[in-house]
């Protein structure tokens, strides 16, 4: 595992219908950071995450990953740094047992054998999920789905682990299970969440995203309490 930086340089994004989703992003995360994203519905949160192991390139502009640009030629070299948990388990989850599942990422890096196996059991045991590994994915709790999809993660060993809305439709237990994670993981961290408390609770630093572009950075307790006076005013 490296230590890597994450650098978005004047990103922009368009869809594919014409909707330009960011209109501008620039932020600078350094290895070992715990940045939280902030914003309204439709702001960008997800649009960025996308950004940040090449699901989506950006139009114009530089998403740099610890020194590479993310483009088409580099997406396997930056997705074994960067881990990224989708707002919904389902759409992580595809195979028929637990253990196939988390160690997918392993054996698609093309590691074999004990190191995958390895892998598997550290990342099940990271997220108190070891008596899953037989399970099927389909067949488990919204909160066990989400471990397990953190899990499938935490197997490829990233060194940037970026979540969105990791604690939505959590319990108190499970959401506690996901902050434990997230502390334990001693890298870079980039979380997109509504939740002020979880931010505060897991993050130094936070990023507002207001219409596609960022409008605020610095101290999560700084930056939280902006927001919610934003928010509070609209
Ligand atoms: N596949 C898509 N095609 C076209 N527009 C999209 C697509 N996905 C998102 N958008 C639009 O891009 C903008 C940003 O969406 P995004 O999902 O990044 O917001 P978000 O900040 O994650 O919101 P939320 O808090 O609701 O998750 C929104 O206006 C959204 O409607
Ligand atoms: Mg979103």
């Amino acid at each position: 595992m490296s230590h890597h930086f994450l650098r978005f340089t004047d990103v922009h994004y368009t869809y594919p219908n014409g909707y330009e989703a960011l209109k501008g992003v620039d932020f600078f995360i350094s290895h070992g950071e715990k940045v939280a994203l902030l914003g309204l519905n439709g702001a960008g949160k997800s649009t960025v995450l996308l950004h940040t192991n090449g699901l989506l390139l950006p139009t114009s502009g530089e998403v740099n990953v610890g020194g590479i640009p993310v483009t088409k030629k580099t997406l396997r070299t930056v997705r074994q740094s960067v881990g990224m948990v989708f707002q919904n388990a389902d759409d992580q989850l595809f195979m028929s047992t637990v253990e196939e599942d988390v160690a997918f990422g392993p054996l698609n890096m093309g590691l074999e054998g004990e190191e995958v196996e390895r892998r598997v059991a550290a990342a099940l045991e990271m997220v108190g999920a070891s008596d899953l590994r037989s399970r099927s994915p389909f067949r488990l709790s919204g909160g066990q789905k989400k471990r397990v999809a953190i899990a499938t993660v935490l197997s490829m060993e990233p060194s940037i682990l970026v979540m969105d809305e990791p604690t939505s439709e959590l319990d108190l237990e499970a959401r506690r299970q996901v902050c434990d994670i997230v502390r334990a993981f001693h890298h870079t961290c980039l979380i997109a969440t509504h939740d002020m408390a979880l931010a505060r609770e897991l993050c130094e630093r936070a990023i507002i995203i207001t219409d596609g572009r960022v409008t605020a950075d610095g101290p999560v307790d700084e930056i939280t309490a902006q927001f919610e006076k934003t928010v509070a005013h609209n």
